[in-house]
C-alpha cells in the first residue's frame, strides 16, 4: 500500500492472518447462518462479534434444522474453531442448553470459546427488557425479550457483569446482588420477577460449566493471527439494527456493522481483509419500526408463505416487502462491502413482477434519502421487473438461471454499486449458485 503520509516511515502490517467479515445487509435473518456454514471450511476461526440470543442463524442439513442462537454457525464444520466474542452478551442458560444440544449431535463442543469480556445476560435483564416494552405500549420496539438493551446498558453505565467475572464467585454474587439493587423500581413492575437467590445459585452452577470454555479474547484472536490464522468474523442481526447507523430507535442495542468486528473481537482496522455482505432478494423485518418498501399483507403473505419467514427466535410473522436499493446503498457505505451474497432467491420464483425499491420521495414529491426513512407520508419510487415461473433450487451456476432472474440480479448489482459474488437458491445446506 502507497505510503498515505510524507512525514512517517510506510506503514507494514506484521499480521500473517486476516479477517474476513459477513454481515447483514438488511433488518436480520438474510441468511447469514447458511453462509458461514458454507464458508466456515477455509478458515481456523469463526467469530461471533456482537448481540446474543436475540440471533437466531439456522443451518438446514438434509431434515434436521439448527438454529443456533450464540455460537458461531460454523459449528458443523469440524475443522473451524469456534469463538463468542466480548462484544456479544450471554444468556448462560442459552448458551448452555445449546452446547447440550450441540454435543448431542456429535459436534466436538471443545473448540468453543468465550471470551472472558463478554457480558451477561441474566433473567432480570430480560424482566426489564419486557417490562420497558409493556410500558412503550403503542410505540414498543418489538424485542426479541431477551434482555439484549439492558444487557448492554448495564455494560455503558459500567455496571455489566462479564463472563471473566464467573471466575470469582463472591465477588460475582455481590455484583449480581448490587446489579438487581439498581433495577429495583423496574423489577417491581415485572410480574414474573426472578430471585435473586435463584439467579446466584444458576450463575454459579453456569460458571462451573463455562469456566474450561472462558479464555482472554484478546490473546485468543490476536495469537491467531500473528499464527497466521484466517478468521471468519460472523455479524448478527443486520446494517438497519445497528444501535447508532440503524432506524433508530427500532433497532438492536449492538454496533452491528462492519466496524463493530474490530470492538467486538478486540483487533485493529488493519486485520480486516473483506467485508460481504448478505442480502435476502427482496426483504424482512420483525418487530416495530420504518420499512418503507413493506407490501401489504396480501402480497406480502406470497413471500411469507412460500420464504417461511416466521422468526426462529421468537415464531413472530417477518414483515415482508420488495429489496430496497436505498437501505442497501447505505448499508454499503457504512459497511464499505466489498461484494454482496444474495439468498432466497428461490422465493421469488412464480411471481410475476418483482419489485425494487430505488429512491424515496417526501409527502410533497421532494426527492429524500435514508434518513426520512420513519417520516410519515414517505413515497417509494418502485420498478418493477418481469418475474419468472421456473423453480431455480437446483440450479448451481447463475449462467443457468432464468433470463429474467439474471437480469434481476444483475439490476441489483448495479443499483447498490457492489458486485453480486454468489447466490442462494433453496434453504438447504448446498444450494447456492455461484
Ligand atoms: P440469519 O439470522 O441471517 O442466519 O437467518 P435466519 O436463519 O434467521 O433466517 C433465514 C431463513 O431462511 C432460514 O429459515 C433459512 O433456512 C432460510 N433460507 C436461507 N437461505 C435461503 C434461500 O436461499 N432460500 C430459501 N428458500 N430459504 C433460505
Ligand atoms: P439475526 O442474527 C431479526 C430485532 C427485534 C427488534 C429489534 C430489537 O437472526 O439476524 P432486541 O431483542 O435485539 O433488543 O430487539 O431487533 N432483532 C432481530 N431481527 N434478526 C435478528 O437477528 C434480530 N435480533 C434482533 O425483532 O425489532
Ligand atoms: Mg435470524
Amino acid at each position: 500500500m502507497a505510503n498515505s503520509n510524507t512525514l512517517l516511515p510506510p506503514v507494514e502490517h506484521k499480521r500473517a492472518g486476516s479477517v474476513d467479515i459477513v454481515l447483514g445487509v438488511q433488518w436480520g435473518d438474510e441468511g447469514k447462518g447458511r453462509v458461514i456454514d458454507l464458508l466456515a471450511k477455509d478458515y481456523a476461526v469463526v467469530a461471533r462479534f456482537g448481540g446474543g440470543d436475540n440471533a437466531g442463524h439456522s443451518i438446514e442439513v438434509g431434515d434436521r434444522k439448527l438454529a443456533l442462537r450464540i455460537v458461531p454457525s460454523g459449528a458443523l464444520v469440524p475443522s473451524a474453531k469456534l469463538h463468542v466474542g466480548a462484544g456479544t452478551v450471554i444468556s448462560l442458560r442459552t448458551l448452555l442448553d445449546e452446547l447440550d444440544a450441540l454435543g448431542k449431535i456429535g459436534v466436538d463442543i471443545s473448540r468453543i470459546s468465550v471470551s472472558d469480556r463478554a457480558q451477561i445476560v441474566f433473567p432480570f435483564h430480560a424482566a426489564v427488557d419486557q417490562a420497558m416494552e409493556r410500558a412503550r405500549g403503542g410505540s414498543a420496539i418489538g424485542t426479541t425479550g431477551r434482555g439484549i438493551g439492558p444487557a448492554y446498558v448495564d455494560r455503558v453505565g459500567r455496571i455489566g457483569i462479564t463472563v471473566g467475572d464467573l471466575r470469582n464467585p463472591a465477588a460475582l454474587t455481590e455484583k449480581i446482588r448490587q446489579s438487581m439493587q439498581a433495577k429495583a423500581s423496574l423489577l417491581a413492575g415485572a410480574p414474573d420477577a426472578p430471585r435473586e437467590e435463584d439467579i446466584i445459585t444458576d450463575t454459579l452452577a453456569a460458571a462451573k460449566r463455562l469456566l474450561p470454555h472462558v479464555v482472554d479474547g484478546v490473546a485468543y484472536i490476536n495469537e491467531a493471527l500473528e499464527r497466521g490464522d484466517n478468521i471468519l468474523a460472523e455479524g448478527a442481526q443486520g446494517t438497519l439494527l445497528d444501535v447508532t447507523y440503524g432506524s433508530y430507535p427500532y433497532v438492536t442495542s449492538s454496533s452491528t456493522i462492519a466496524g463493530g468486528a474490530c470492538i467486538g473481537l478486540g483487533i485493529g482496522p488493519g486485520a480486516v481483509r473483506s467485508v460481504t455482505g448478505v442480502v435476502k432478494a427482496y426483504c424482512t423485518r420483525v418487530g416495530g419500526g420504518p420499512f418503507p418498501s413493506e407490501l401489504p399483507n396480501a402480497e406480502a403473505n406470497a413471500l411469507r408463505e412460500a420464504g417461511r419467514e416466521f422468526g426462529v427466535v421468537t415464531g413472530r410473522p417477518r414483515r415482508c416487502g420488495w429489496f430496497d436499493a436505498v437501505t442497501a446503498r447505505y448499508a454499503a457505505r457504512l459497511n464499505g462491502l466489498d461484494r454482496l451474497i444474495v439468498t432466497k432467491l428461490d422465493v421469488l420464483s412464480g411471481l410475476d413482477r418483482v419489485g425494487l425499491v430505488t429512491g424515496y420521495r417526501h409527502a410533497d414529491g421532494t426527492p429524500a434519502g435514508v434518513e426520512s426513512m420513519g417520516e410519515p407520508g414517505l413515497q417509494t419510487e418502485i420498478e418493477y421487473h418481469p418475474g419468472w415461473s421456473e423453480n431455480v433450487r437446483e440450479v448451481r451456476q447463475v449462467k443457468n438461471l432464468p433470463s429474467a432472474a439474471r437480469a434481476y440480479l444483475d439490476r441489483l448489482a448495479n443499483v447498490t454499486g457492489v458486485p453480486v459474488a454468489l447466490v442462494s437458491v433453496g434453504p438447504e445446506r448446498t444450494a447456492f449458485a455461484a
